[in-house]
């Protein structure tokens, strides 16, 4: 192990300075990936504004039908255009979703559900056949740093990007928050750094103070994490404030598909993304695209 001893102990972020080998490609840290990986990561980020929408909908991966999710034949077909990439398991994308022209990332890791204590031992339980065979242009795999999970987890993880390295598939690590897992800009820069030195080509994440500092240090593109319902007025303050501390795009579930107005959401979601509108404007637009009296 490192000796840590006469470490410089300030850490400096140079948030002043652009990501520096960015070269002609617009998502970061890909430049020096093949053509494959270049063209998938292209289909996931809208090469004019380098952002995406993803719309999460895998959660009955381990929740089962949460609310919102109880018919994926009768939610998720309004909403496929409204979205850049339909996030989900292949149960679910080949029993009630019409193959998209649409980008598409595939939940490939399992092992638990919503009656275990513990959530973080999970396989990876799609091969990557698969996912070619369904044209993924990722496989998401969830990654438990510091739980107990850890190490089947990091070799979970590292069987995806190894299989999605023979095949030109990119790795969506998800950084996953457990019971004993703090919601800190000191662990979320952990997770993220890890993740990203592990070979994952897009991390997700969840929005935090000092955002910026989690985003300057991983260097590959960063999605956010809606995760629980929020009012939908809130839901777009932490959208804007992700796009504006450096997050590549959303990768949200709970916040589009359990609002009261999913595909109004949606789209006030990819007004910030992709037309920089701020938290305020992309509210007005959800208010007046969903007909809600002020
Ligand atoms: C699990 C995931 C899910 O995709 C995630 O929960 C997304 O949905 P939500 O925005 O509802 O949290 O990555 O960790």
């Amino acid at each position: 192990m490192a000796d840590t001893d006469g470490l410089k102990v300030e850490k400096n972020y140079h948030l002043d300075r652009e990501f520096a080998v960015s070269g002609d490609f617009h998502v970061k840290g890909a430049s020096n990936l093949d053509w494959g990986m270049k063209k998938r990561l292209a289909n996931i980020f809208n090469p004019k504004s380098g952002n995406t929408v993803m719309f999460a909908f895998d959660h009955g991966y381990f929740m089962g039908s949460v609310s919102g999710l109880e018919r994926l034949d009768i939610t998720i077909p309004r909403l496929v255009d409204h979205v850049d990439v339909l996030m989900t398991t292949r149960g679910a994308f080949r029993t009630s979703v019409a193959p998209p022209r649409k980008s598409i990332v595939l939940r490939v890791s399992s092992g638990s559900s919503m009656l275990d204590d513990d959530l973080s031992h999970e396989v990876l339980a799609v091969d990557i056949e698969d996912s070619i065979r369904m044209d993924a242009d990722g496989i998401a795999v969830q990654v438990f740093i510091g739980a107990d999970g850890q190490l089947s987890s990091i070799d979970t993880l590292s069987r995806a990007i190894n299989a999605g390295m023979r095949y030109s598939i990119p790795v969506l690590g998800v950084v996953a928050v457990g019971k004993n897992m703090e919601r800190t800009d000191q662990y979320f820069k952990l997770a993220t750094r890890i993740i990203a030195e592990l070979g994952a080509a897009i991390v997700k994440t969840y929005y935090c103070d000092k955002f910026e500092e989690v985003v300057a240090a991983c260097p590959v593109p960063i999605v956010v994490a809606g995760g629980k319902k929020l009012p939908e007025r809130e839901a777009l303050e932490m959208a804007f404030r992700s796009i504006q501390g450096g997050a590549r795009g959303l990768d949200m579930g709970r916040n589009i598909f359990q609002s009261l107005h999913p595909v109004e959401m949606a789209g006030a979601i990819g007004k910030i993304v992709h037309e920089k509108f701020t938290a305020s404007q992309a509210w007005e637009y959800y208010r007046d695209t969903a007909k809600i009296k002020q």
